[in-house]
C-alpha cells in the first residue's frame, strides 16, 4: 500500500509560551480532498504554515508521500510536490496574468539549468502557462495586469500560480473567502477541476463548499483535531455540533 499524501504526527507549535497547535496527528490519503474547518483562531493557517515549511514546528513530524519533510525550507517542500496558497491573495499585481502563471511554472523548474536548457524550458513554461490559463478560465485576460483583475479573478489566478509547478499535493487557505454565491460556485468548480487526480487540503469557512468538495473533513478547535471523518459523520458528530453551536444551522443546511 502506498504512503498517505500527507501525515502529521503529533505536531506542536507555540508562539512564545502560547501553544497554538497542540498535538495534531492526521493522515490525508493520496487523491483525497480533505477540508479543515474550525473557528477563527483555531490554528488552521498556522497548521498550513507548519506543513509548507513557512514556520518550523515546535515538535512533531510532517511526512509528504512517506518522506520526512519536517524542518525543510518551503522551496524544497515545494519541489517534492506540495504547493499552497495563502489566506490573503498573493499575486504579482504589476505583472500580467500570463507572467504571473509563468513565474509559478519557472520557479518550480529551479535554477539548475544552463542557458540552452533555459531557452527550451521557457518554451515549455509558455505552453504550460497557456494551458493553466485555460484551466482557470483566464485565457481571455492573459495580458491584463493582475492587479486590475476582479477579486474573484485574482483568487482564481492565485490558484493557477499554486498549481503551476505541477505539485500533486495542493493546499488552499480559504479560497472562496469574500466571494458571493455565484463566484463561490465557480471557484468550487475550478478547485474540483484543478485538483482532479491530485490530493487537496483546503481550509474553508463556507460549509456548503466544504460539504460539496470534501471526501473527508477535520475539525480543528483550539489547536487540536476534535474529529476527522466523512462529511456525513462530521455532520452528525455531537462534539462538532457543540463546537459549532452557533452555526449548527449551517451544518444542517450545508448541502441545501
Ligand atoms: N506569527 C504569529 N505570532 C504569534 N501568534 C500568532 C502568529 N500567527 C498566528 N498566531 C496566533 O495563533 C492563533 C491561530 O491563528 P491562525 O491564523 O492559525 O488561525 P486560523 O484558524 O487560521 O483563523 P482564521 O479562521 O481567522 O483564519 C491566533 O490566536 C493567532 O493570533
Ligand atoms: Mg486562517
Amino acid at each position: 500500500m502506498s504512503a498517505p499524501a500527507l501525515q502529521l504526527v503529533d505536531l506542536h507549535k507555540s508562539f512564545g509560551v502560547t501553544p497554538i497547535i497542540r498535538g495534531v496527528s492526521l493522515d490525508v490519503a493520496l487523491g483525497e480532498r480533505h477540508a479543515i474547518i474550525g473557528p477563527n483562531g483555531a490554528g488552521k493557517s498556522t497548521l498550513f504554515h507548519l506543513i509548507s515549511g513557512r514556520f518550523p514546528a515546535t515538535s512533531g513530524k510532517v511526512l509528504l508521500k512517506g518522506g520526512d519533510i519536517t524542518g525543510l525550507p518551503p522551496y524544497l517542500i515545494n519541489r517534492r510536490g506540495l504547493s499552497r496558497s495563502f489566506q490573503v491573495t498573493n499575486i504579482f499585481p504589476r505583472l500580467s496574468v500570463f507572467e504571473n502563471i509563468r513565474c509559478g511554472v519557472l520557479w518550480s523548474l529551479g535554477y539548475r539549468y544552463s542557458f540552452w536548457h533555459l531557452i527550451e524550458r521557457l518554451r515549455d513554461a509558455r505552453e504550460r502557462a497557456e494551458s493553466i490559463l485555460e484551466q482557470i478560465n483566464l485565457a481571455a485576460r492573459r495580458d491584463v495586469q493582475a492587479g486590475l483583475l476582479s477579486y474573484a479573478e485574482q483568487r482564481a489566478l492565485e490558484i493557477g500560480i499554486t498549481i503551476a509547478g505541477g505539485a500533486d499535493v495542493i493546499m488552499l487557505d480559504e479560497p472562496t473567502a469574500g466571494m458571493n454565491r455565484s463566484e463561490t460556485e465557480h471557484a468550487v468548480e475550478l478547485i474540483r477541476r484543478v485538483s482532479e487526480g491530485k490530493t487537496l487540503v483546503v481550509v474553508e469557512h463556507d460549509m456548503s463548499v466544504v460539504f460539496d468538495l470534501a471526501d473527508r473533513i477535520s475539525v480543528l478547535v483550539y489547536g487540536q483535531v476534535i474529529a476527522s471523518d466523512t462529511p456525513e459523520r462530521i455532520r452528525a458528530n455531537p462534539a462538532v455540533r457543540e463546537a459549532y453551536l452557533g452555526t449548527a444551522a449551517s451544518l444542517e443546511h450545508a448541502d441545501a
